[in-house]
């Protein structure tokens, strides 16, 4: 292009102007500082609750054990390429404005080198991908598996523990130290199961049972939530799983499997249960033990204050939080009634409000 008379002399001067090297050499700078914070916060706090690198299960350790494995190739391999890009910027840099590059076609060692060499280290990566992908998705067999069954709502988890009779939402129970089988499935969009510390993650497909195995080593409260873009709630989609020790676990079964006690006559409560059936909040939801309330559209509320939070998992369960949730859902948590998607405004009055509240608090 240099003799070509086509490019004035001046349009070729414009962009070897020295502004532009400066401006690189900041962007550099900005980018390197992140890179540093970035792996600062890394390997700061290592207490977090979705931590996929703290496993507490057999199938995360296995996750674990191949992320250990590659991470190292995908740094060596980051510094290599990215150092020579650097190397080679600085290396054949113009210095003057005649000292055009010598020009070559084709290097055979090259090319077979960079074909080669990226070949062999994906086939070692894929050999124990692959076997870790068949290790995990082995189900677990023997009569001390404990099955679930995992729907995906919008915005929000069901369990159905259907040996035992038992349907609740968004906080999983299981034993600790003891397999655990889910079948996972959506009744709407695509949704993604994903507790970090006990498991990989798994699509909730409608139409369609996926399968996770599960387990964790000790007792404790697991965080987790929907991995999968749901829709307007996606990021209030979450999910805990708590594991108890085998006497609490059974426990928590027999607890679970009472019908709900009808409230005192007379009382707050007695009135709150009256305003759920007139209100049609039994087109949604369940009461064990209550007639007519059988929808299961929203959660099943036969425990509700079993659980520790709700609406997804996102609110502690306090009165505070449920009268909130009562006077307007769609406010405390994006969500579109008119489609089916999520809890309406009911346009309850706080009288009313206070004696729902009292119900479901008889709902342990
Ligand atoms: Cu469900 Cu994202």
């Amino acid at each position: 292009m240099r003799e070509s008379a086509s490019v004035p002399p001046s349009r070729e001067r414009e962009w070897r102007v020295t502004p532009a090297r400066t401006r690189s050499s900041k962007q550099l700078a900005v980018a390197a500082l992140v890179l540093v914070a970035l792996a600062t916060v890394a390997c700061g706090n290592q207490d977090l609750p979705q931590n996929a690198l703290d496993p507490q299960g057999p199938d995360a350790r296995t996750l674990d054990k191949l992320w250990d494995l590659t991470f190292p190739f995908a740094v060596g391999v980051f510094f290599l390429v990215q150092g020579l890009v650097v190397f080679i910027i600085w290396r054949f840099r113009a210095r003057s404005d005649d000292d055009a590059p010598v020009q070559v076609h084709g290097n055979a060692k090259a090319e077979l080198g960079w074909t080669i060499a990226p070949a062999l280290l994906l086939a070692v990566i894929g050999v124990f991908t692959v076997v870790t992908v068949f290790d995990i998705n082995r189900r677990a067999e023997g009569s001390e598996v404990l099955q679930v069954k995992v729907s995906g709502h919008m915005w929000w988890w069901e369990f159905e523990y259907e040996n035992f009779d038992i349907i609740t939402a968004n906080e999983l129970h299981i034993p600790a130290d003891q397999p655990v089988q889910l079948e996972v499935t959506s009744v709407d969009v695509i949704h993604s199961f994903w507790p970090p510390k006990l498991a990989g993650k798994v699509d909730a497909v409608p139409g369609r049972t996926n399968y996770m195995k599960l387990q964790a080593d000790r007792p404790g409260v697991y965080a987790g939530q929907c991995a999968e873009f749901c829709g307007l709630s996606h990021a209030n989609m979450r999910l805990t799983v708590v594991a108890h020790a085998p006497e609490d676990f059974r426990t928590w079964i027999r607890d679970q499997q009472r019908e709900a006690a009808p409230a005192a006559q007379g009382s707050e409560a007695a009135a709150g249960a009256e305003l759920f059936v007139m209100k049609g909040c039994t087109g949604c939801h369940t009461i064990s033990g209550v007639e007519g309330a059988n929808g299961r559209i929203g959660p099943d509320l036969t425990h509700l204050y079993s659980r520790s939070k709700f609406a997804g998992a996102v609110f502690e369960l306090t009165d505070k939080n449920l009268r909130k949730w009562l006077r307007d859902p769609p406010a405390m948590k994006p969500m579109v009634p008119d489609n089916g998607q999520g809890m309406p405004n009911l346009g309850l009055t706080e009288e009313e409000i206070t004696s729902l509240i009292a119900y479901m608090e008889t709902l342990k």
